[in-house]
Formats: structure tokens, sequence, C-alpha cells
């Protein structure tokens, strides 16, 4: 069973009298361990998809599944349980909670997820914040922020990691940073990851990579052992 699976996937958003075909029949199916990439230009859908894959928004048509439970079907209890336990995500903006500090924003999915491991501090390191950890996000600056949201997508130690663009805003050491910690727990814990990019070498280790153009899944490409 794939770890998420998604079929004939469509989201439209209404805008006044239009209506914004953003995915248009999307299939895809991530294998449990996978590291993929979703690249796309700028308004392709990559944000549209991942937000549908990990249940944060309804598809308009079509079937998302986690570990083959239907997602547009659950209750929003349901859903919210499925992602503290089981999803990390980074989004494109951050979404961090103004009030709290890093190390607080980073704990976020602790709090819902009860037991477990406080690895805060341990991934603020990882990602050279030790310093920041108790700044506010208005006292960060924007790749710091960044880098506290791919710290509380994986803080919970969730199965997959959804991350949209997590390092776009980075320097290349930052970057380098963040690519060492997520591959290293995509090869020692098993993450799965998929990751949204405008290109494929944007996102080093990733041995799949899907296109978005205009909503639509064009030419899936392979990288690594098929060349
Ligand atoms: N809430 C919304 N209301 C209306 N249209 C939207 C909404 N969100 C996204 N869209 C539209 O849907 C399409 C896909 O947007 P999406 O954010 O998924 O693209 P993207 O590939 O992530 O782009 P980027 O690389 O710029 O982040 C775009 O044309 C966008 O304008
Ligand atoms: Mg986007």
């Amino acid at each position: 069973m794939s770890l998420v699976a998604a079929t004939g996937l469509r989201k439209d958003y209404r805008q006044g009298g239009d209506v914004v075909a953003a995915l248009r029949d999307v299939a895809l199916a991530v294998e449990e361990g996978e590291f993929l990439c979703v690249t796309g230009p700028s308004g392709s859908g990559k944000s549209t998809l991942l937000s549908l894959l990990a249940g944060l928004d309804r598809p308009t048509r079509g079937s998302v599944t986690f570990r083959g439970e239907a997602l547009e079907t659950a209750s929003s209890g349901r859903l919210a349980e499925l992602r503290r336990t089981g999803m990390g995500f980074v989004f494109q903006d951050f979404r961090l909670v103004r009030h709290l500090t890093a190390r607080a924003n980073v704990r976020l999915p602790l709090l819902f997820a009860g037991d477990g491991e406080d690895r805060a501090d341990e991934l603020l390191e990882r990602v050279g914040l030790a310093a920041r950890a108790g700044h506010r996000p208005h006292e960060l600056s924007r790749g710091e922020m960044q880098r506290v949201a791919v710290a509380r997508a994986l803080v919970h130690d969730p199965a997959v990691v959804f991350a949209d663009e997590p390092t776009a805003s980075l320097d290349r050491a930052n970057r380098e940073a963040v690519w060492r910690l997520l591959s290293e727990l995509h090869t020692e814990r098993g993450l799965t990851l998929v990751v949204a990019a405008h290109d494929a070498e944007q996102v080093p280790g990733a041995a799949r990579t899907v296109r978005l153009a205009d909503g639509r899944m064009v030419e899936p490409l392979r990288r690594g052992t098929d060349g």
C-alpha cells in the first residue's frame, strides 16, 4: 500500500465569477520511504497539490488516501489526528505563530502529540538556530523563520514531511544544512519526503521528480539509477 496516493485530483478555486483550475486530473502515489520532488513553474499547482496530499484542503474532485484511508471523507478531527501523528508540513510562507518563540513554535506539534521526545532544541541546533530559540518571528530573518518552519515539521517524528520550497529563502550554507538534516532522517529513519521546488536541481537527493504544468502532471521524470 502506498503511504500517500491521489487519483483524479482536481482543485478549482472560485474567484468572483471566475474559476481557476489549479489542479486537473492528477494521479500520484508516494511510497513509504520515498524522496519525491514536485516541480513546475510558479502557479503550476505545487502548493495546491501538497496541501491536498496533507489533507489541509479538500479537493473539488478525486481522492487522497493516507495509509489507505480516504482524507476527503474524513472528519476534521480525524484529519487533525492523522496530521499530528503522521505528517509534517513546511509552508511556503512558514506560518509561524507570531507571539511564540522559535522554540515554542517548533514544539507546537508536540502539544498535540502528547508523549514523544522533545527534540526541539536539537533540531534548532541542527538548522543553526540554537542561539535564536528564544526569539519571536518578528525578531528573526526570513531565512531563520524558514529554518524554524523546517524544524517544526520534523519535531514529532512524522512518517512524511511535505515541504513547500523549504530552502527558497536560504543561503548556500543553510540550504546544505537543511538538506543534510532531511537526507539523514530520510536515510536513517525512513522519513518520506515530498518536496516542492521550481527545479529539481534545487532538491538534492530526490530519487524521483514529477512535474506540474498548468495544474496537470506532465512527463514523470526519473533521476539517479535510471539516469
Ligand atoms: N486561494 C486561492 N484562490 C484563487 N486562486 C488560487 C488560490 N490559491 C492558488 N490559486 C491559483 O491556483 C494556481 C496554482 O497555485 P499554487 O499556489 O498551487 O501554485 P505553485 O505552483 O505553488 O506556485 P509558486 O511556485 O508560485 O508557489 C495559481 O494560478 C494560483 O493563482
Ligand atoms: Mg507554491
